[in-house]
């Protein structure tokens, strides 16, 4: 007898291929406007379907959870952050939650590589300098940024994305130093020639350029404070490609515009999809709407991960890439 397939909602326009497989595979309810999800849709989504694949952009909260339906069991998130799903309101529901790590994790090292070269490289500014035809010729003071080779990188989080742009950041000449909630294993830590800070204040008082790749939790809320802003040296440089909310917006603002920051190249931010204002009229601040994993290939990839965890989890099996229920 054939199965009854379970009733799969995805809030966002997934690629075709990907969209494609899982019409095959299961009850799919697509979202074929793309339109983001109200928060009435979400809850009317999770009161009957087995499965919910959302992203980032959809605050599963303990709220829109009180509306889930008894068949609720899996979400499977398309994304590897899982700061917009009330994880402790999906364990109490016996809710199991998957996420897409792995897939995202070079492209995003590839564009974390790209900021830092082009905001101390000025590489925006010189862009706009041709299209608006405002090149004169080369002369020797003409744009001159500065360079990478033989600085100081202070990475923040040094999980799977962290230690790729550590890898790639020594092909480029840089120190590689971190900060990590655990010291990685000593051969990795040589391999990357890496230096363990326990004291984030120690490590950022010292480095050149910081960059974030830690997740965003209640414990890294705004880990970069005020005052941790103002520990970094006035000519050291700030890369975000993880969650806006690591970063105190307000201070760093503050910093950049006295000159108590050298530059900071951002991909994410704390309110998105808004951004602040007063980012925009500052030369120093290089500005990409979260960008940093998007390619095809990824986000295929993603869709691969979101299948193979539902059809694990649908066949009785552990889903590989199990964000809950904690693993001991
Ligand atoms: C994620 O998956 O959490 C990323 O932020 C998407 O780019």
């Amino acid at each position: 007898m054939a199965r009854t397939k379970p009733k799969v909602v995805i809030t966002r326009k997934l690629p075709d291929v990907v969209e494609t497989r899982m019409m095959e595979l299961f009850d799919v309810h697509m979202n074929v406007d793309d339109h983001p999800f109200s928060r009435e849709e979400l809850a009317k989504a999770v009161a009957d379907c087995d499965v919910l694949v959302p992203n980032l952009t959809d605050l599963i909260d303990k709220d829109v959870l009180e509306s889930a339906g008894k068949r609720l069991k899996l979400i499977a998130n398309f994304g590897n952050g899982v700061d917009h799903i009330d994880l402790t309101a999906a364990q109490a529901r016996s809710i199991t939650v998957t996420n897409t790590p792995d897939v995202l994790t070079e492209d995003t090292a590839d564009m974390t590589m790209a900021l830092m070269v082009a905001v101390p490289r000025r590489l925006i500014e010189g862009a706009q300098m041709i299209r608006e035809g405002q090149f004169k010729g080369w002369s020797p003071t003409h744009m001159l940024g500065h360079r990478l080779h033989g600085k100081r990188l202070g990475i923040i989080g040094m999980g799977r994305i962290g230690t790729a742009v550590a890898r790639r950041a020594r092909g480029f000449g840089m120190a590689i130093h971190y900060h990590n909630r655990r010291r990685l294993h000593p051969e990795l830590e040589a391999e990357v020639e890496a230096t363990y800070w326990e004291s984030l204040d120690q490590m950022l008082a010292r480095m050149d350029v910081i960059s974030v790749h830690c997740p965003h939790t209640p414990a890294t809320f705004h880990l970069l404070s005020e005052r941790r802003l103002k520990l970094m040296k006035p000519t050291a440089y700030l890369v975000n490609l993880a969650r806006g909310e690591i970063v105190d917006e307000d201070a760093l603002i503050t910093l950049l515009k006295d000159g108590n920051l050298a530059g900071a190249g951002l991909d994410v931010f704390e309110h998105e999809p808004a951004v602040n204002s007063e980012f925009l009229s500052l030369k120093n601040v290089i500005l990409l709407p979260h960008m940093g994993s998007a390619t095809i290939e990824g986000r295929i990839s993603m869709g691969e991960k979101v299948i193979i965890n539902i059809r694990a989890f649908c066949d009785g099996h552990q889903p590989p890439d199990r964000v809950l229920p904690l693993q001991g």
